[in-house]
This record gives structure tokens, sequence and C-alpha cells, in this order.
């Protein structure tokens, strides 16, 4: 996984959960990174996933709300780092609907490695509703949903998200229903 996605959670539990704990997740997970990552290197997933263990283990956080909260914070860090991919669209369901074939694009472009989920948009009810199927062979779609609501923040939009998972809990599979709500 891009290093952007890794800095993106030491920046969300620092401020989430202070330094002290920041260090201390670094320290007690072991990881073979140290917790040094680059924005454009490549890092094992597993140790994202040992670090939002660890998060779990000493907090009363629940998981999926934990998910959501540090997808919607990447949002904007994704939008401090790679802005140019995000300026030209006008609203949340702009950008949604670009994602999976222009912003995810771009970003294969920069890093070929990248392993990025497959989103198919639709736009539904004359421009009202965006219907999204998000798979990916990452456990990932509270992640994506935590991102909807931050691209949703971002624009200052009124959109209400209804998510429904499709792969029995696994979170691989799910699709969305957003709606606009003015
Ligand atoms: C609503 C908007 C977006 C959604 C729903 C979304 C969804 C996702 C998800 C769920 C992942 C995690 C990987 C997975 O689940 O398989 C991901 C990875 C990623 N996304 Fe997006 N994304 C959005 C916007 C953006 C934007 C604006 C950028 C850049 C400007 C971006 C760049 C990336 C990068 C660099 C990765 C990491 C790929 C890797 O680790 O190899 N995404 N995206």
């Amino acid at each position: 996984m891009k290093g952007i996605i890794f800095s993106s959670f030491l920046d969300f539990v620092e401020l989430r959960l202070g330094d002290d704990f920041l260090e201390e997740m670094i320290d007690v997970s072991n990881l073979k990174t140290n917790g040094a990552y680059t924005n454009v290197g490549t890092y094992p997933v597993e140790e994202l996933v040992t670090m939002l263990g660890y998060v779990l283990k000493m907090h009363a956080i629940d998981k999926d709300q934990l998910l959501k909260d540090f997808g919607c914070h990447t949002f904007g860090h994704l939008t401090k780092n790679y802005n140019h991919l995000v300026v030209d669209f006008k609203d949340a369901f702009d950008c949604i609907y670009n994602v999976d074939q222009t912003i995810h694009q771009n970003v294969l472009k920069l890093y070929p490695d990248a392993e990025l989920p497959n989103m198919r948009a639709k736009i539904l009810d004359q421009g009202n509703k965006l219907h999204l199927v998000y798979e990916s062979s990452r456990p990932f779609m509270y992640v994506a949903y935590g991102l909807l609501d931050g691209c949703v923040k971002h624009f200052d939009d009124n959109v209400t998200i209804e998510m429904q998972d499709l792969s029995n809990g696994v979170g691989t599979h799910a699709e969305f229903y957003l709606t606009r709500d003015d």
C-alpha cells in the first residue's frame, strides 16, 4: 500500500490520540519500517492492520467507526498532497463520479504500482442520486465510506450516504447510495 495512506494514518492517530500514543503504537507494533513511510514508497498493508489492531486494543472505539473516521481524514490528507487531482471538480458528485476513471487513473500514472479499488459509479434520478459499487482485495469498505464522507464535507455539500455490505461482513465489496438533500 502506498506510503501516503500510512502517513495519513499516523497523522490521524496523532491528532485523535496524541503524540505519546502514536510513539507507543509504533514501538509496540514491531514494524519493519519502524513507522518511517514516504508518500511515494510502497509498504505491506499488514503494518496498517497491526497498528489499527493496537488502537482498537487500547481504546474503546468501534472498529467500523474508526475506519470511517480514518477514511474521512484521508480524503483531506490526499487533497492536501494532490490538490491538482481534485481542484477541477464542481461538487462531491462530480468528484466521486470521477474517482475511478479519472482520479485513480491519474494516481496510477504517478505510481504504477498503486493497488486501487474498483469503483463503478452511476448517476440516477436526474442527478439527485449516485450509486457506487466498491470492490477491492482489501477489507476497506468503511474506509471508502469515510472517504466519501470526507469528499462531501470537502465540497460542503448536503448528501446522505447509505452503504450495503455485499461481502458478508468481510468489507471487500459494498454498494453505496448517495442522495442529495437539497
Ligand atoms: C471519494 C473519493 C475517493 C474514494 C471513495 C477513494 C477510495 C479509495 C480506497 C477505498 C482506497 C484504499 C484501497 C482499497 O480499498 O483497495 C484508496 C486508495 C488510494 N486512493 Fe483513493 N479514493 C478517493 C479519492 C482519492 C483521491 C482524491 C486521491 C488522490 C488525490 C486518491 C488516491 C489514492 C491513493 C494514492 C491510494 C493508495 C493506493 C495504494 O495504496 O496502492 N483517492 N482510494
